[in-house]
């Protein structure tokens, strides 16, 4: 099992940051065995796609080329997504458009991050327009974590602190059962029914 996280922020400390690695170590305890491939779009690792990404020697295809590798082995996915500005970061959607068949059939969850009351708008934007060409999954399940400053600080369940409480008990129910879609869909992938190389892109 590999889980890829892939953190939406461009900012160089950002809390989707703190998110992943919360996430990170969630995983750990759930399933030891899995391996984990964090991509942080933290200081925009990933120009802006430009055509040279359709050229097998071009700029951009070299440089999405081991990232590619790690994220066509992965089963699963968690995007990590700021609230900007109403919508998902430019990083993001730009990292979407670098996808080929990487995200293909495979399940994924989105947790949406906010500083306030928002995190809504990510979840519209992500399940309503990244997924047409990347055939990635989103299963029912997301988080929206608001006021994200006070919340996820550490690794500690404690009762007492009521809203930290449940957000983390909400995100390892997600897991849970992201863990179950990526054992599920490890059939769906296998079949002989998927024809990418016919229909590789969504209507
Ligand atoms: C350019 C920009 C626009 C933002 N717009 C919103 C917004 O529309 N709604 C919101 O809830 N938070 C907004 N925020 C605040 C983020 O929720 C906050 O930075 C939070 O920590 C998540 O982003 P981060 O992962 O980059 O830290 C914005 C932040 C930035 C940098």
């Amino acid at each position: 099992m590999k889980v890829g996280i892939i953190v939406g922020s461009h900012r160089s400390e950002s809390q989707s940051s703190k998110v992943a690695k919360f996430v990170n170590s969630q995983i750990k305890k759930l399933r030891p065995d899995a391996t984990i491939f964090i991509f942080d779009l933290r200081n925009n690792p990933l120009p802006l796609w430009d055509e040279s990404k359709w050229k097998s020697e071009g700029n951009l295809t070299k440089l999405w080329a081991p990232i590619s590798l790690e994220l066509s082995d992965c089963d699963s996915f968690i995007i990590i997504s700021p609230e900007w500005s109403g919508m998902v970061p430019a990083g993001l959607k730009n990292f979407f458009l670098y996808c080929d068949n990487e995200l293909a059939h495979k399940p994924a969850t989105i947790i949406s991050v906010s500083s306030s009351m928002g995190g809504s708008y990510p979840i519209a934007e992500l399940r309503m327009s990244s997924y047409k060409n990347t055939h990635i999954c989103y299963i029912p399940e997301h988080v929206i974590l608001q006021k994200i400053d006070g919340i996820l600080n550490d690794d500690v369940f404690d009762e007492k602190n009521k809203d930290d409480y449940y957000v983390k008990n909400r995100i390892l129910y997600c897991l849970n059962l992201l863990m179950l879609y990526s054992e599920a869909f490890k059939g769906i992938r296998k079949s002989d029914v998927i024809d990418l190389k016919k229909y590789p892109y969504g209507m």
